[in-house]
């Protein structure tokens, strides 16, 4: 069987989903699939791919604005593709303490394409961030790096499984 092609793309405003779509990219590499992390809002059409992993950063419950736009843009072949999708935000460890379902808003965005499946992985704070209320919130000492890189490993090694089956 030829190597099956995973994008995963992501909405990130300050890195930190970012750098969780690099490292389930890295991670299904090494699962034998060939995988590529790239944001959202340079991907124009999937025909290069055979299974795609979306994720958005979250704010105010929403996801980042470009994988909303992914969602909808690429709707139709993300109907005839595998789909898995992430979000990423809790400022605490509740996201490795427990399953935190998709927001509303993010189930809107994703109800137009069948989901395989859907987690939510703890946030980063940059210390510098963008944004003035981001950076008011780093300012009151809430600058911390949450992801739980095990989880994010051992949920892409689930995805990988169920590709390669
Ligand atoms: C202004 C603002 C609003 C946020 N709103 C939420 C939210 O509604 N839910 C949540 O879980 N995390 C929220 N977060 C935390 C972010 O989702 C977290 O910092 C995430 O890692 C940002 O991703 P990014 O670095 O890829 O942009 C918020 C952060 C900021 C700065």
């Amino acid at each position: 069987m030829t190597e099956q092609r995973v994008l995963v793309a992501y909405g990130s405003r300050n890195g930190g989903t970012a750098g969780i779509a690099e490292e389930i990219a890295a991670t299904l590499g090494k699962d034998g699939l060939s995988a590529e992390a790239r944001p959202a809002a340079d991907v124009a059409d999937l025909s290069a791919y055979d299974a795609v992993v979306l994720g958005g950063g979250l704010y105010a419950g929403r996801w980042h604005r470009d994988a909303r736009r992914f969602a909808r843009r690429l709707r139709t072949p993300l109907r005839q593709r595998p789909v898995w999708c992430f979000s990423s935000g809790p400022l605490d460890a509740t996201a490795t303490e427990k399953d935190i379902p998709p927001t509303r808003a993010v189930q809107r965005d994703t109800s137009r394409f069948e989901v395989r499946g859907h987690i939510t992985f703890g946030g980063r704070l940059d210390p510098s961030p963008q944004g003035w209320l981001a950076r008011s919130m780093a300012k009151r000492g809430m600058a911390h790096d949450w992801r739980d890189f095990d989880q994010v490993h051992a949920w892409a090694h689930t995805i990988a499984a169920e590709l390669r089956r």
